[in-house]
């Protein structure tokens, strides 16, 4: 009888600790922050493969977001006097450009070359997504014509709310939403989080509600909505600046969780457990007994 307590006291103890353990298992979205704001750093900086014309039939790929600007580059050093840089679009052959002048009507095409620059850069301003294919910068030489071609590649931003279209949470505890956006190498402007028809970002009324947005290639939005009431239920709405809206239902009930009411009816035995400390401190026990045994 006394070992069955025993027991039976311990798989509650080992039921506590896996559950607040569950945080440092789901970590991994640090992860994902930390290589978003890499990237982005990369972006901003105007990293981009760019190959010097003097070996023929070189190939770059660039990604460029829809709306943005893409810098297609294109560096020809030692340009002799005759020498001529064009920059051809493969889809249908069009010249676009020529030394420094542009035979498009398209007045999103332009080239950058500064004087006695090697850097011939065919600029698109409000990229659509027709402009997604290959471009080839033609430099010919009295020596003959050799090509780099930059494959352009057009992005569209997509917001997504991380976990499945419903949300479950116990009465009282904390709603806690990830919207993603991705696939858009400059970051959104603005995340905005909706209740149903409310923006909820800063709203004082309703209090214990934060939200943090690390911008980047990859944008996270977290929304947190502590001490849940049955007001709270309902649709929940990320809404970023160059993206659709993405919308998850949150359904806030008494026990829907029976580890969370397992939990709170030994409330006395896992008093206190809200620091990954005292986690490990029960989960190091709870390993021992089992181990010692
Ligand atoms: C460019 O992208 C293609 C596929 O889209 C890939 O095969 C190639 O290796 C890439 N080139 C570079 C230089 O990244
Ligand atoms: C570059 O390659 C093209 C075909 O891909 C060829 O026609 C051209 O002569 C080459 N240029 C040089 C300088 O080798
Ligand atoms: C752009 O072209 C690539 C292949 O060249 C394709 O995989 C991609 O889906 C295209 N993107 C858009 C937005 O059309
Ligand atoms: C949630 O609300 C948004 C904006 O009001 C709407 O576009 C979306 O369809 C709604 N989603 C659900 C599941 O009701």
């Amino acid at each position: 009888m006394l070992r069955w307590r025993l027991a039976g006291g311990m798989s509650i103890q080992l039921a506590a600790a896996i559950f607040c353990m569950l945080p440092l298992f789901t970590s991994s979205t640090g992860d994902i922050r930390h290589h978003g704001t890499s990237r982005a750093r990369g972006w901003r900086a105007g990293v981009q493969p760019a190959a010097d014309v003097t070996a023929n039939n070189t190939v770059s790929n660039i990604t460029a977001q829809l709306g943005g600007t893409a810098y297609l580059h294109c560096l020809v050093g030692h340009l002799s006097e005759r020498g001529q840089v064009s920059w051809i679009r493969k889809r249908d052959w069009h010249i676009l450009s020529s030394g420094k002048f542009t035979y498009t009507n398209d007045e999103r095409f332009q080239v950058l070359h500064g004087e006695g620059s090697e850097d011939w850069t065919l600029q698109i301003k409000f990229v659509q997504k027709r402009d997604n294919g290959t471009y080839e910068c033609q430099v010919s030489t009295r020596t003959g014509i050799v090509s780099h071609y930059v494959r352009l590649q057009i992005v569209v931003p997509e917001a997504f709310i991380l976990g499945s279209g419903e949300h479950h949470v116990d009465l009282g505890s904390v709603i806690h939403l990830i919207c993603i956006v991705e696939k858009s190498p400059t970051p959104p402007q603005y995340v905005f989080w909706y209740h149903n028809d409310r923006m909820i970002n800063y709203d004082a009324t309703r209090g214990g509600i934060t939200v943090e947005t690390e911008p980047g290639a990859r944008t996270q939005s977290r929304l947190t909505v502590r001490g849940a009431t049955l007001k709270d239920s309902g649709n929940y709405t990320c809404s970023a600046s160059n993206t659709e809206p993405a919308s998850i239902h949150v359904f806030v009930s008494e026990g829907s969780n029976k580890m969370a009411a397992i939990l709170r009816r030994n409330t006395s035995a896992i008093h206190g457990i809200t620091s990954s400390g005292t986690c490990l401190l029960l989960l190091t026990s709870v390993l021992l007994h089992f181990g010692l045994r």
